[in-house]
């Protein structure tokens, strides 16, 4: 059966894009954001994850405002990353596991959770950063991926409470495959940025503080928060937050963090980053 042997979390500001085209590692702005990464990596070589499930948002490239579902989910052969006008060098396709995201999507829609199942899709920074950042060689990398749509761009959004047991139906689902693959689920945006209206700029340390820690040991602490709680403490982007808590919804033993880093500003963004085991 398939194992779920970690999850993975990490902000995904396109700057980041061209901070690693123009190679800006040891830059004095960027170097406390990329020295998070190396450890994970190591990590992630030592491990050999098969599939990584990226939880993000599609923030306009695939689907646009006029038709925005709230939860969509690849199942293409690969996924294509297109230019999204941030001035970001487009990068090579990623593979896809089209017999294990159909497994998922069969097993979610029987548990309730409605996806739009795209058997072609386009991937943006969303997607592309976390996987830059965590698979920097990801021609030599062997993993394949599965793309998880959540809405955070135009309300209503889902809760995060809905969020959260989506990750568990995930979790579920990915558990349930008959063949023995290591899985790793990453949850990709946040933590507190604002982009735009009158209070663009917007960071709430304190918040990010309790986000970085409390969805390690007590995810349940965001149940019961709305969405507008959510814009209100960490901003109107800040609520992509949801998707770290779909990825944690979905790891099913016992949690232990392994490595953590958080640093700002990143652009507009507090950069938090998060590699979790997912223990027997
Ligand atoms: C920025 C952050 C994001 O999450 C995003 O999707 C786009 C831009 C930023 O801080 O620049
Ligand atoms: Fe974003």
């Amino acid at each position: 059966m398939a194992r779920i042997v970690g999850g993975l979390t990490s902000s995904h500001i396109p700057a980041i894009g061209n901070a690693i085209a123009n190679k800006k590692f040891d830059d004095p702005y960027w170097k406390p954001f990329f020295d998070g990464y190396p450890p994970v990596r190591d990590w992630l070589a030592e491990v050999k994850p098969d599939i990584a499930v990226i939880i993000y948002n599609d923030h306009g490239l695939n689907f646009f405002l006029d038709k925005q579902p709230t939860f969509a989910i690849g199942a293409a052969p690969e996924y294509h990353n297109q230019d999204e006008g941030w001035g970001i060098p487009t990068i090579a396709p990623f593979k896809g596991a089209p017999e294990f995201s159909w497994h998922l999507i069969n097993s979610l829609v029987h548990d309730d959770f409605d996806m739009v199942t795209c058997q072609e899709m386009a991937v943006d920074h969303g997607f592309t950063m976390p996987m830059q950042l965590f698979w920097p060689d990801y021609a030599q990398a062997n993993i394949k991926t599965v793309p998880l749509v959540v809405n955070t761009v135009q309300h209503p959004l889902p809760s995060p409470k809905r969020c959260y047991r989506m990750g568990q139906a995930l979790g579920k689902a990915i558990e349930s495959y008959p063949e023995d693959l290591k899985v790793v689920v990453v949850g990709t945006g946040g933590l507190s940025h604002q982009l735009d209206g009158e209070r663009a700029g917007f960071i709430n340390k304190e918040f990010d503080q309790i986000c970085m820690a409390k969805i390690v040991d007590d995810p349940e602490y965001f149940l019961d928060m709305s969405i507008h709680d959510m814009v209100r403490l960490a901003g109107a982007q800040g609520a992509e937050f949801i998707m770290w808590l779909t990825m944690r919804g979905a790891l099913t033993g016992n949690v232990k963090q392994l490595y953590s880093n958080y640093h700002l500003p990143i652009s507009n963004t507090a950069a938090g980053m998060l590699c979790l085991k997912n223990g027997a």
